[in-house]
């Protein structure tokens, strides 16, 4: 791009280049104003920083446009599937027939998890979040294949498509063995499946000796929730893990610090958070304009609703809007809680306060509606985003270990005290 930018600050004007992607997303780069002017740029929060270039997803929040490499989700919601959507993410190119099924081979060997794995979680203490258990049973992965996590990157990369598929099996196994082990249970002792999403459900729900019969609807809304969740570019966790593997660190820290910023109720977090807000709104007889109103006053947030980039529909919104019908009908489920959110959304779209902020529902608004249906306990509903979310986390870190050359590491403008002396402590 020919283009430059020039900033003035005071009597200097510095030239700056300009960066512009593949999507003519343009960006001023400032990598080297501090070393021309001493002054740095201050954005908090970052919605006005671009903090790397990428190839792996394309976002256009105000079109309401989600690509993995350079695939519609749409297209990929209709025609693809998770693992290959995942091989998609993580490689860069749809596999071809033998590579689909070494992905999925190699995956299924590693479904196990080690004895000691298993001890660690469960180790925990009875109330730890299925997402702490996440976060820390990924470090003891970690610790029980030392052979992939030397925190040596060109170690780690030599091995990263053992360590990928590790991951993408073992993040369902860890799920499952907390779930039973709480419920004084353990995995069923042979899962026959190919079918990630049909293992991971036998995993959850099946019996000691049988693997459960899962009708075909269950399985498949469950694959498109993963799908839809496998990459969302520079997000609150991706960044941590991008930032986490700048540092060198191996794919196992990376994703778990990757979990933990996941949990949080501003982000993956979310999906729990709306059905915990729709059966208040239901247990209290609300219809929900009662709630609209103090989401409009500040005294609370309508959870599934706006984002950071999306200033219009979620597309993956939108599409699991009418995988939530489906999936409830082909279950025969009718739940309260699914005509509130309907409802919610409606009142939402046309109120002043939703359509002056662009907000619109998101990912989460429909997707813990659908896992409940599934069967799913309510505090799981994080970690299965999580799941979902765990190629696109490799993808990321993949895309450090290959082309990242510096440690991330933002500055700060620094508002605290000036320098003072100590005082001694009959002094203070
Ligand atoms: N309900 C009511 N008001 C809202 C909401 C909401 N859900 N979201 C934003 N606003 C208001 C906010 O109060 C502010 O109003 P004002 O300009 O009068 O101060 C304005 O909209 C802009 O909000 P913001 O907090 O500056 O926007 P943000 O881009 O920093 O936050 C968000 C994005 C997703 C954190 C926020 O919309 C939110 O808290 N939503 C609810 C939680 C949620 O559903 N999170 C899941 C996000 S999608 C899954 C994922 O990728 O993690």
């Amino acid at each position: 791009m020919d283009k430059n930018a020039t900033l003035t600050i005071g009597e200097n004007a510095y030239k700056l280049d300009m960066l512009e992607g593949t999507e003519s997303e343009s960006a001023v780069d400032i990598s080297q104003l501090r070393k021309l002017s001493k002054v740095i740029t201050f954005d908090d929060g970052y919605g006005n920083t671009g903090s790397c270039e990428s190839k792996v997803t394309f976002i256009d929040g105000d079109k309401g446009i989600l690509r993995y490499r350079g695939y519609d989700i749409a297209d990929l919601a209709i025609n693809s599937n998770f693992l290959e959507s995942s091989y998609l993410v993580i490689y860069g190119e749809l596999p071809n027939a033998s590579k689909l099924e070494d992905f999925r081979k190699k995956i299924n060997e590693y479904s196990e998890l080690p004895a000691q794995v298993i001890a660690s979680i469960k180790a925990n203490p009875e109330n730890t979040h299925p997402m702490g258990v996440l976060a820390s049973a990924l470090q003891a992965l970690g610790g029980a294949y030392p052979q992939f996590c030397t925190n040596d990157r060109a170690k780690d990369m030599e091995v990263f498509d053992e360590t990928a598929a590790l991951i993408i099996s073992t993040v369902r196994t860890i799920a499952a063995t907390r779930h039973r082990f709480l419920k004084n249970d353990s995995l069923p002792s042979k899962i026959d499946s190919d079918s990630y999403c049909e293992s991971f459900l036998n995993m959850m729900f099946g019996t000691e000796n049988d693997s459960k019969e899962i009708p075909a609807a269950v399985i498949n809304a469950l694959d498109l929730i993963f799908l839809l969740h496998a990459d969302h570019e520079q997000n609150c966790s991706t960044s941590t893990c991008r930032m986490i593997a700048s540092g060198g660190a191996n794919p196992f820290a990376s994703l778990a610090g990757g979990v933990s910023a996941l949990w949080g109720p501003l982000h993956g977090g979310a999906n729990m958070a709306v059905i915990k807000m729709l059966n208040e709104i239901h247990d209290s007889g609300d219809d929900g304009s009662g709630f609209i109103e103090s989401a409009k006053q500040g005294k609370t947030r309508l959870m599934g609703f706006g984002h950071r980039v999306y200033r219009n529909y979620d597309p993956r919104a939108k599409i699991l809007k009418s995988a939530c019908d489906e999936a409830l009908d082909s279950l025969g489920i009718t739940t309260p809680i699914l005509s509130i959110a309907r409802r919610l959304e409606e009142e939402a779209l046309k109120d002043s306060y939703f359509v002056e902020r662009k907000l619109y529902p998101n990912v989460d608004f429909y997707s813990g509606i659908i896992l409940q249906a599934l069967g799913f306990p309510t505090d799981m509903f994080t970690v299965l985003f999580a799941i979902g979310r765990t190629p696109g986390w490799l993808a990321h870190w993949k895309e450090i270990a290959e082309n990242g050359k510096k440690i991330h590491r933002p500055r700060q403008i620094y508002q605290g005290q000036p320098l003072r002396s100590y005082k001694t402590l009959n002094n203070r």
